[in-house]
């Protein structure tokens, strides 16, 4: 990609990937045929398929009407294989669901994104206080529950996934599950809202505390996912890096309070449209700090863009990064344009320089990726992005949207 083009036009988000994914998993609670609308074309969703495919269901994925259908037998299979898993850490959200169907569940400890430690011990738990048995042979989480049953939870941080794992295990357990300090991203609202259009029983939605009143059967619904915040947020940075103009279509703004108030910070000028929302900047960005917390707190899956948006504005930013401490991996990459960033363990200091020169440079994760690919935009001359397959799994049809927003970039292999 060649840097200094001012990116203009409109963008459409589809759904969210860290939604759809977990939906895809909560079909398994309903016998029948779920169809998921606003489906991304990402390969984690192929994954995913997959991985249903193997534990016995049929599934249809509709690129062009952006669907998929995913048919659930009585019976299915309950192993999640490790060739599969560790291509896609999200693939342990079948374990609630799995563990409610069957009664019991091996899935392979995962891998995935190459940041940071990443436990389970929340979800391992909170199926434990629910009366299953849970233990770790040959790699495989190994889960079993004849009964589960209503239990008191409380989370010792609001774990995104160890959230979805319990609330799908709850559904159908027998009696009342009370889940203290749980997520409340968007993405967990919209799988409750899905699990409640399937006959769940869910209160406190959106919410610090869930409370679950299992139910004998789910029935399959038709859902559509949320919209993408990191991917509407990521194109908002683009704007405000380029000095350009974007409107962002199908994006709820209230999901990116804060991160659109950041931007307004730096100098951008952000309204509201009919669905979405759009950002014109017409200056050099001033430096904004950010600290990463639990929705409604600053999302982590925003960090390196913010970085890469601090590398070139006036000023100096302090980043706080609370959730994945190997994510500061990507600023020895960004140093190779000539960001000037230094690491303390949570915290980045990032001096705006003038200019950024463009380099090779490697991906490390999803939203490492798309930092490196901001920073592009406006380093001088050609910068290459290795490991952009990354970059694939969370932002559908890249590479085209830049393009057509007037940006020199190529997909290479
Ligand atoms: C999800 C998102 C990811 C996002 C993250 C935080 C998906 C597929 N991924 O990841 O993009 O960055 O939320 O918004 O939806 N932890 C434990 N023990 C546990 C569970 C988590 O120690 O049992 C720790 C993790 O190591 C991490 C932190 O809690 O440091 C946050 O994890 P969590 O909120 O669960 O994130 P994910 O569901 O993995």
């Amino acid at each position: 990609m060649t840097g200094g083009s001012r990116l203009v036009g409109e963008v459409r988000v589809t759904g969210a990937k860290n939604s759809v994914l977990k939906l895809m998993a909560a079909a398994l609670l309903a016998r029948g045929t779920t169809t998921l609308t606003e489906v991304p074309d990402i390969l984690d969703v192929e994954i995913m398929a997959e991985l249903l495919r193997r534990l016995g269901c049929e599934v249809g994925h509709d690129k062009i009407e952006a669907t998929v259908e995913i048919t659930v037998p009585e019976t299915l299979e309950h192993r999640a294989d490790y060739d599969l898993v560790r291509r896609m850490r999200a693939s342990i959200c079948v374990l609630g669901p799995l563990l409610a169907r069957c009664g019991q569940v091996d899935v392979a400890l995962p891998g995935g994104d190459n940041i940071g430690s990443r436990g389970l011990d929340m979800h391992i738990d909170g199926l434990e206080r629910m009366g299953a048995t849970v233990s770790n042979e040959h790699g495989y989480l190994i889960a079993s529950a004849p009964v589960l049953h209503g239990a008191s939870v409380w989370l010792d941080f609001p774990s995104v996934g160890a959230t979805e794992t319990i609330v799908m295990a709850a559904v159908l357990a027998e009696g009342v599950t009370i889940i203290d300090n749980v997520a409340r991203e968007p993405e967990i609202v919209d799988i409750c809202q899905m699990l409640v259009e399937m006959g769940a029983r869910i209160e406190g939605i959106g919410t610090s505390t869930l409370t679950i009143t299992g139910v004998n059967a789910l029935q399959p619904v038709t859902h559509r996912t949320v919209s993408d915040r990191i991917v509407a947020g990521t194109w908002a940075v683009a704007a405000v890096i380029t000095g350009g103009d974007i409107t962002v279509r199908n994006a709820n703004p209230e999901h990116l309070r804060i991160a659109l108030d950041k931007l307004t910070t730096a100098g951008a000028e952000i309204s509201t449209t009919d669905d979405g929302f759009r950002v014109i900047m017409s200056e050099r960005p001033k430096s904004v700090d950010i600290v990463t917390l639990p929705y409604p707190g600053f999302p982590t899956d925003l960090q390196p863009q913010f970085i890469a948006l601090n590398s070139i504005a006036e000023g100096a930013a302090l980043v706080t990064e609370n959730l994945f401490e190997a994510r500061f991996r990507f600023v020895q990459e960004l140093a190779r344009l000539g960001a000037d960033v230094r690491t303390d363990g949570h915290h980045a200091l990032v001096r705006g320089v003038d200019r950024l020169s463009g380099a090779p440079v490697e991906s490390t994760d999803i939203r490492a990726g798309a930092g490196l690919v901001l920073a592009g935009l406006v380093a001088e001359g050609v910068t290459t992005v290795y490991g952009a397959s990354h970059i694939d799994r969370g932002y559908a049809g890249f590479v085209e949207q830049l393009t057509a927003l007037g940006a020199s970039v190529q997909a290479q292999g």
